[in-house]
């Protein structure tokens, strides 16, 4: 029996191959390469020692999502094919719409078919809006999401829930994840964005490798300990942890679970910042910018739900995700592609 990795070929599923096979399991990848190379699953293999099994295929395709549940014994999937760039997602509502959410019902009407029911799923901190209150907990009410993207997380989490409600031999666990940075102990696997970064981690580690040349920290008038934006940040590796935890979880069969994952503390732009000069041992030039249409001040979470009931929590502080995600750009100037 296998575990199915939608978009595992991808930042945090390329990790969570590695944890997955390293646990044990046996790995079928399914992932259409929009945003991810292929060399990252040949990564995954020099780290483990074990080969994933590949599909490079679209999950909107539903015929190849039935050749893969027809030739393979799936017993769970784990979802995290999906289009994740907040900017783009209201430039391009309607492929957003249209690769997570279409995307997502293509393999759901493939799990059904095929009697798979258990599914984890990538959900955001993104669907709880701007939350009133801090930390955020599992409780707290989804809110107002500000882009198509969020949206896609928001409506799949209900269509997730619906189907149980129609048939509660489906069993879902939803992980809301924070900010995943940081990159495998190797080197070898990391977060390797098309074109200019919009997240900060990758940004800062290319100004510190002199491919840009200076950080712009989107406001500093926030009402946070020095201005700048408040994030949990969790390590990729913790995160992946995470999943295998949740496998565990599922197999408990309990119908819909909800978790956070994140550490629970929540770090600024300028910590970050410091963070990463302390690891590249080199001064990163930054400039204070306008605030980004769309950002909250504050995001980090009450991480103990998932530690009572899944026996899983972060165990990486912010040194380590600064030097592995240090370690991963510097062995990697180019991400997977040389030739880019
Ligand atoms: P990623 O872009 O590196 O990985 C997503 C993978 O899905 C890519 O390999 C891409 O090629 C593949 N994919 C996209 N559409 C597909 C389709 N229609 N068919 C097959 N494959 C497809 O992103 P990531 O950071 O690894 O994120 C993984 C998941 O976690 C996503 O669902 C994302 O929304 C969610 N998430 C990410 C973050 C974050 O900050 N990175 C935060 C919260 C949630
Ligand atoms: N920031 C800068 N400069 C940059 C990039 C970011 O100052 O060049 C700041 C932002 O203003 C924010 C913080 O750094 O205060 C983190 O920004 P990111 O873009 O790295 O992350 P976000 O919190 O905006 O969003 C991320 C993912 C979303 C996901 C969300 C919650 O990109 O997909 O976390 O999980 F929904």
């Amino acid at each position: 029996m296998s575990i199915l990795v939608t978009g595992g070929a991808g930042y945090i599923g390329s990790h969570i191959c590695v944890e997955l096979l390293e646990a044990g399991y046996d790995v079928v990848v399914v992932d259409n390469l929009s945003n991810s190379s292929e060399k990252a699953l040949e990564r995954v293999e020099e780290i483990t020692g074990k080969k994933t099994k590949f599909y490079n295929a679209d999950i909107r395709d539903k015929s190849a999502m039935n050749y893969i549940f027809e030739n393979e014994e799936i017993e769970a999937v784990m979802h995290l094919a999906g289009l994740k760039a907040v900017g783009e997602s209201v430039s391009k509502p309607l492929e957003y719409y249209d690769n997570n959410i279409s995307g997502t019902l293509s393999l759901c009407y493939a799990m059904r078919k095929h009697g798979v029911k258990d599914i984890i799923f990538s959900s955001s901190a993104t669907v709880y809006g701007e939350p009133k209150q801090m930390p955020i907990t599992e409780e707290t009410e989804k809110g107002i999401c500000t882009n198509p993207y969020g949206w896609t997380k928001w409506m799949i989490e209900e269509i997730l829930i619906d189907l149980h409600t129609s048939d509660n031999s489906w069993n879902v666990v939803i992980l809301r994840y924070f900010n995943p940075v940081g990159a495998h102990k190797s080197g070898k696997i990391g977060e390797d964005p098309k074109g200019i970064p919009n997240n900060l981690t990758p940004y800062i580690t290319q100004v510190a490798i002199g491919k840009l040349e200076k950080l712009g920290v989107f406001g500093d008038d926030y009402d946070t300990h020095d201005g700048t934006g408040v994030r949990d940040y969790i390590h990729v590796v913790d995160l992946a942890k995470g999943h295998v935890s949740a496998l565990n979880k599922l197999q408990e069969k309990e119908g819909v679970s909800v978790y956070n994952l994140g550490t629970g503390v929540g770090y600024s732009v300028l910590d970050v910042l410091k963070g990463f000069e302390k690891a590249t041992g080199k001064e990163i030039p930054y400039e204070v910018k306008p605030r980004r249409v769309g950002d909250i001040a504050m995001s980090y979470c009450e991480a103990t739900k998932a530690k009572e009931e899944m026996g899983w929590e972060a165990q990486k502080g912010i040194d380590e995700m600064c030097e592995d995600s240090w370690r991963w750009q510097q062995a990697n100037p180019e991400g997977y592609d040389t030739e880019k």
